[in-house]
């Protein structure tokens, strides 16, 4: 399958621009693994690791499987500063190649990663919030739009990305309802350097997501999806169905724990089956490339 790269694709050595973007409880090792082998940035939140050793232990094992580049997500403002300090400093030690800063200010872990030469990319739904991100020194910003699956925005990415684009001197990486490859081509004609997808992937072989997620993912539409804040107290997208209040009145109406609210994004809507992570990327790429061969005419 034909290589297709941006600029910033280049300078972090992927085959494809396209990111296996974190989440929460889903990203594990094999995604990143699986991510790298196919030629594409796959990224874990620190987090899924319980502990700093378990992520030790993480790190460790990517490294001893791959050479090829991958990034870990660093949640600052919904970690310990003990754990976020620790794991900043695990990163350091086995040289993360990419740093993914999200739900805070940056300017620490930037400053410690510039002294190993890690990349790093900070998530906003906000121009306010990237002009912060680019003054603390990030490389490049991840602009997530409307209809993203987890802490989503609440603009259309045809304008948050051109937009964020105009205003911010750092390559923009789109986020959100990128669910195959004509997002990713439309996604480069508004001026994105790279494709960040995470609900197409909750839906991979290799995801730690229970089997009834993905299989709800395959069902879902956009219609199931629901923006609120009943969960975490910041907006997010949920499948309606896994939400605690869709419950009340039901039979069983006993408090859901977290593990079992799960979020998507619009995107949903595109997905048709739970395959391995590289038999995705292939059809993301030849979807790109049909894509791209309609606009040429
Ligand atoms: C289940 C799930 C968990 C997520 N957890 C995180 C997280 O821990 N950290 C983070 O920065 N973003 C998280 N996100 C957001 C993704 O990294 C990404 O921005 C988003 O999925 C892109 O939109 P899409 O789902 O429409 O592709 C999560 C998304 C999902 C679907």
């Amino acid at each position: 399958m034909s290589s297709f790269s941006t600029p910033l694709s280049r300078r972090l050595g992927l085959r494809y621009p396209l990111v296996a973007a974190p989440m929460f409880l889903v990203s594990n090792a094999e995604m990143l693994i699986a991510a790298a082998e196919a030629g594409i940035l796959g990224a874990m939140p620190s987090l899924n690791a319980r502990t700093p050793e378990a992520f030790e232990e993480i790190l460790r094992q990517v490294r001893a499987k791959t050479d090829k580049p991958f990034a870990i997500n660093l949640t600052i403002g919904l970690t310990e500063p003990g754990r976020l300090q620790r794991d900043v400093e695990l990163c350091l030690e086995y040289e993360v190649p990419a740093l993914i800063t999200s739900y805070g200010n940056p300017t620490p872990i930037v400053a410690a990663a510039k002294t190993r030469g890690i990349f790093v990319m900070h998530d906003v739904i906000q121009l306010q919030h990237a002009k912060k991100a680019v003054a603390a020194g990030v490389d490049a910003i991840i602009g997530v739009s409307q209809g993203a699956g987890g802490h989503a925005g609440t603009v259309n990415p045809y304008v948050l990305i051109p937009y964020l684009r105009r205003h911010l001197p750092v390559p923009i990486v789109a986020a959100g309802c990128i669910g195959g490859g004509e997002q990713v081509a439309a996604s480069f004609a508004l001026g994105a350097e790279l494709a960040y997808m995470g609900t197409r992937f909750v839906a991979c072989a290799e995801a730690g997501a229970p089997e009834a997620y993905k299989q709800m993912l395959v069902d879902a539409t956009h219609d199931d999806i629901v923006y609120t804040d009943e969960v975490s107290g910041i907006h997010a997208n949920f499948l309606k169905q896994t939400l605690p209040s869709e419950r009340i009145g039901s039979r069983d109406d006993a408090p859901k724990r977290w593990k079992e609210i799960w979020s998507a994004g619009q995107g949903v809507s595109l997905i048709d089956e739970v395959k391995p992570m590289g038999a995705i990327v292939e059809d993301i790429v030849r979807e790109y490339h049909d894509a791209v061969a309609r606009l040429r005419g």
